[in-house]
């Protein structure tokens, strides 16, 4: 496996792959891989010939008090486990080959993007669009994969592919997570051990509220109210957004009748968490 830091590395790579008819799919990611990038990783290999994953600490897609500075990283961790999962390169840029000097072209979208994350976070998608559209045409692949532990981002790429007339496949994932319920996730390691307890109230409330949608409730607030109502049972938890809204247009629902995502971000301490369930899906 190679360790690709130069746009013209990964070019040159893909046309080789190209002229011999080979496949190729490409696993977005910041790096600082678990279990959940890793069955990613996994499904791209079994779908593709050839399997590129990035991993890159995106600075665009972080607001000014956020983590991009203590934004874990480990990158000869990162390289074994791509070897390991079967991936054939790794494309790791500096800040400086993606944003060159005078960088001034973005990947705006006026949907999906105001509500949830993006309400907390207003130049999240921004960036999170724009990187994913220069791996796009950096790698050009015929799939991309993402995981629905970021639902809102799964939703915004599909629509960004298609809007973009991208041809690629954009393949959702199931949320890997700990055998506790804990969504498995890079930021997992801002936890102390209470945090790390606490955080469970996260797939806790979650759980409760598919209960009560596979039981036949319908009233979107009804189960939004049971939601929150477990996550501030905990004192070292602070909800940002509990929300149920339509997959994927992420529009507002009251009466459930289709499928929905519902969907919450929460501060355990200073680490903001995220964690979600699809129910009613065809
Ligand atoms: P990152 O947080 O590193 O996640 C990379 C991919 O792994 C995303 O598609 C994410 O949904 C998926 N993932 C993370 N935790 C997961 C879990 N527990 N189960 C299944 N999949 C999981 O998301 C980003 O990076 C960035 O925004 C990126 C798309 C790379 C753009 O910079």
């Amino acid at each position: 496996m190679n360790i690709a830091v130069t746009v013209k590395e990964i070019r040159e790579q893909v046309s080789g792959w190209r002229k011999q008819g080979l496949s190729v799919g490409l696993v977005p990611t910041m790096g600082y891989l678990h279990e959940g990038h890793k069955s990613l990783i996994t499904r791209a290999v079994s779908e593709n010939d050839k399997v590129v994953v990035s991993v890159f600490v995106n600075p665009m897609q972080f607001g000014p008090a956020e983590d991009l500075e203590s934004y874990p990283r480990d990158m000869d961790r990162d390289a074994a486990i791509c070897e390991e999962a079967g991936a054939a390169l790794v494309f790791h840029p500096d800040a400086s080959e993606m944003y060159h000097n005078g960088f001034s072209s973005f990947v705006d979208m006026n949907t999906l993007t105001g509500g949830l994350c993006g309400k907390s976070r207003p130049v999240h998608f921004r960036g999170v669009c724009t990187v994913v559209a220069k791996l796009f045409n950096i790698v050009t692949p015929d799939r991309a994969y993402f995981g629905q532990k970021d639902a809102q981002q799964l939703a915004v790429i599909r629509h960004m592919a298609d809007d973009l007339s991208y041809g690629i496949e954009i393949k959702g994932c199931p949320i890997i997570r700990e055998e506790d319920g804990l969504a498995k996730s890079s930021r997992n390691t801002y936890l102390d051990e209470k945090e790390r307890k606490a955080a469970l109230v996260l797939s806790k409330a979650l759980s409760e509220g598919r209960k009560l949608i596979e039981l036949g409730e319908r009233d979107a607030d009804k189960i939004k109210d049971t939601m929150t109502g477990i996550i501030n049972t905990e004192p070292m938890a602070k909800i940002d957004y509990v929300e149920i809204v339509k997959w994927d247009s992420l529009e507002p629902v009251k009466n459930i009748d289709g499928p929905v995502l519902a969907a919450v971000a929460v501060f355990i301490g200073k680490t903001r968490l995220i964690d979600n369930f699809i129910a009613l899906e065809d």
